[in-house]
């Protein structure tokens, strides 16, 4: 594609200030090779395109637990992970992803996708089935290479990253990672368990391992190993392969004899690390004659770890990976202080041990259950790898929303973050200039953009008036389209755009949902799972939202326990609409778009600590019923009632309450 005059003039612009280039124009001026044999599937698109048309999302800070002051917070972001991928990848060209070495992004990606399973993936003999399986296939690999794209560029030069499959879909996403990542930068295959039990299966074999396919970014990569304590410890000769030329490894000294490395091998040990072992009795002359012997009590862990879970149960999260697997990842790819992002942070595995092991994180989940499991696990911290030993207080941390904002918080921005959060939201860049005197903020695409100042106008409303005054100055020396970007509520008119001879000025109201004019594609809102077997599924979205409160009413009771004495705590759910302004959302009947109700049983007036979920499905096989154990209740209760979109409803309830309504309802 050849560059336009834009895009040329930005370049130089960037390359004179010293600043790197955006990864999308590095594809412009440097379009990748094609590789001598790639995957090829319907809907596979360029990665340049890939790279220039996500959307990038503002992430809007909700909550900082722990500590505020530090230059660092970890990170944790609801919200889809492209999205706020491409608004981390501004962060590092801003210099704000650093670690310790002065290298730029994140040094270590893990991620565990979902893998592609269930009956949509499957092809079956039904022809019409069959093909669209082939369909859904084709786009969850599609969906898992965009996020590796920006992953690669995410990564430090010599950072890493482990994508852990399954059979299902682990060899596309091979093959993937190889188009991605270069086939050279391969590391690893890593062979890590999946299942406790062995079942015996019809015709074949019962899985019993997931793989990881470990790559790097670059040749170089940061990599420490694994070492483990042996069982018991060997004595064991002390020669590597090495260069013949360095005479200088060749030789060493024990018990006063000199001795010569084998042929083609050279010395571990230097010799002042010889004679400390010598000293300390880890070197012992060879009772057979020949080379003196190392007693050896750690070995190094190879691409088999099978000898440890690779999934654990401990915070109830469906697909929870075990912290002694995060354990050796981390260990082995990073130091401390590192950046170790997490795009799909499920339970937040990745995070608590990054935290245990003193590295800073970043995760991302677009499921609100992921995020408060994670808000919950990092504020009950232990400081052992499987959550063992004393409490561990972590660093302090910010929860940031990506793509579904509350608008309530956005209006108090002070007016500098406003208008960035407003360009960014519209994708619009911030490069403020003047035309015929006024001062405007940037660019879309190639068009200029005004942020509304409502905060400095103070009473003044974008009126026709306004549209008016602004088209007398810079009428003829603009283009044809003209963006303002305003509150919604400082527009005192309806429409969409205006004319003014030849030039359509646009106004981006702030909230507002969907912008079908200015996007290629529509918007598509997050979804949260209606049931468990949901939780682990792909999700895509696109675009932006403003939380809308859904419309709930229930009734609180106590009723008695089926078969037992004990009484339960009842909710009772009568109603519940979202109000997201998402297609079709207005059309869903009462009940329908009920996602899930989470509750915390002993809720401190600060922090929501997840106690039990309940699934939509379950909720109404149970006729909209929940039922709590009474007894588990504190003092007061949370329940936070999810719609399908992410949207949230919060109730505060003492158990009198229900006691109360109990008896009103009896
Ligand atoms: C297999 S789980 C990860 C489990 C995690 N490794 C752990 O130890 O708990 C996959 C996660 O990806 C999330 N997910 C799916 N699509 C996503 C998207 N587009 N953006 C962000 N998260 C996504 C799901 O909500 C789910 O929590």
């Amino acid at each position: 594609m050849p560059l336009s005059e834009h895009h040329r003039r930005h370049i130089i612009e960037l390359l004179e200030q010293g600043q790197d280039l955006p990864p999308d124009y590095k594809h412009l001026l440097f379009p990748p090779e094609r590789q001598e044999y790639e995957l090829v599937y319907a809907g596979k698109e360029r990665e340049e395109d890939i790279l220039a048309e996500t959307m990038a999302v503002p992430l809007q800070p909700v909550k900082t637990f722990g500590g505020n002051g530090d230059d660092w917070h970890n990170m944790l972001v609801f919200g889809d992970n492209l999205q706020a991928m491409k608004t981390l990848l501004q962060w590092k060209a801003e210099g704000r992803l650093v670690n310790p070495d002065g290298s730029r992004g994140v040094k270590l990606v893990y991620i565990d996708p979902p893998f592609g399973t269930g009956d949509v993936y499957t092809i079956s003999d039904d022809p019409g089935a069959g093909y669209s399986a082939k369909v859904r296939g084709a786009q969850y690999i599609e969906f898992v290479r965009k996020r590796l794209i920006f992953l690669r560029e995410l990564l430090t030069n010599d950072g890493s990253i482990y994508v852990r499959t399954d059979y299902h879909f682990g060899s596309y996403v091979r093959v993937i990672m190889d188009e991605v990542f270069g086939r050279q930068n391969l590391r690893n295959e890593i062979a890590v368990k999946r299942t406790r039990t062995l079942k015996g299966e019809a015709r074949r074999f019962h899985t019993s391992t997931d793989t990881i396919y470990f790559y790097s970014r670059g040749e170089d990569n940061l990599f420490n190993g694994f070492r483990l304590e042996k069982e018991k410890p060997e004595w064991v000769e002390m020669h590597l392969p090495g260069e013949r030329k360095d005479e200088s490894l060749l030789y060493r000294t024990f018990f006063g004899k000199m001795y010569k490395a084998p042929p083609g091998r050279r010395w571990v040990l230097s010799q002042e690390a010889i004679d400390d072992a010598i000293a300390r009795g880890l070197i012992k002359e060879n009772p057979n004659g020949g080379l003196p012997l190392f007693l050896s009590k750690f070995q190094t862990l190879g691409s088999n770890w099978t000898d440890i879970p690779g999934y654990s149960k401990t915070h109830n999260y469906p697909t929870e990976n075990s912290e002694v697997l995060l354990e050796r990842v981390i260990m082995s790819s990073s130091n401390p202080g590192d950046i170790v992002l997490d795009a799909f942070a499920g339970s937040g595995t990745t995070l608590a041990v990054a935290e245990k092991l003193g590295r800073r994180w970043i995760g991302i989940d677009c499921g609100k259950l992921a995020i408060y499991t994670i808000q919950k696990r990092m504020l009950t911290l232990r400081e052992g790898i499987g959550n063992k030993g004393k409490p561990l207080r972590p660093r302090p941390f910010t929860l940031y929303n990506a793509g579904l904002y509350d608008f309530s918080q956005l209006k108090r921005l002070p007016w500098e973050e406003w208008r960035r959060f407003g360009l960014l939201l519209f994708q619009c860049r911030d490069e403020p200039h003047t035309v015929g005197g006024v001062q405007l903020d940037g660019y879309r695409g190639a068009d200029d953009v005004l942020v509304f100042n409502h905060l400095q106008h103070g009473g003044v409303v974008l009126g026709y008036g306004f549209i008016d005054d602004l088209h007398a100055q810079i009428g003829g020396k603009v283009g044809a389209r003209f963006f303002i970007i305003a509150p919604a509520a400082s527009v005192t008119f309806l429409e969409d755009y205006i004319d003014k001879d030849r030039t359509r000025y646009y106004i981006l109201r702030i909230p507002y949902s969907i912008i079908n004019e200015l996007h290629s594609r529509d918007f598509e809102a997050i979804t949260q799972p209606v049931d468990e077997s949901q939780v682990n599924e792909t999700v895509e979205a696109v675009g932006f939202d403003f939380i809308r409160l859904p419309e709930v009413e229930c009734e609180y009771r106590i009723a008695p326990r089926e078969g037992q004495l004990m009484d339960e705590a009842v909710i009772q759910i009568k109603t519940f609409k979202s109000r997201a302004m998402v297609k079709g959302a207005t059309q869903k009947g009462n009940l329908e778009t009920l996602s899930m109700v989470m509750v915390d049983y002993d809720y401190d007036g600060e922090v929501f600590a997840l106690d039990a979920v309940f699934y939509a499905t379950d909720i109404e096989k149970n006729g909209w019923e929940i039922r709590l154990p009474l007894e588990a209740l504190g003092k007061q209760v949370m329940i936070i009632y999810i719609d399908i979109y992410g949207n949230e409803y919060r109730e505060i309830k003492t158990p009198t309450e229900f006691q109360a309504q109990g008896a009103a309802h009896a």
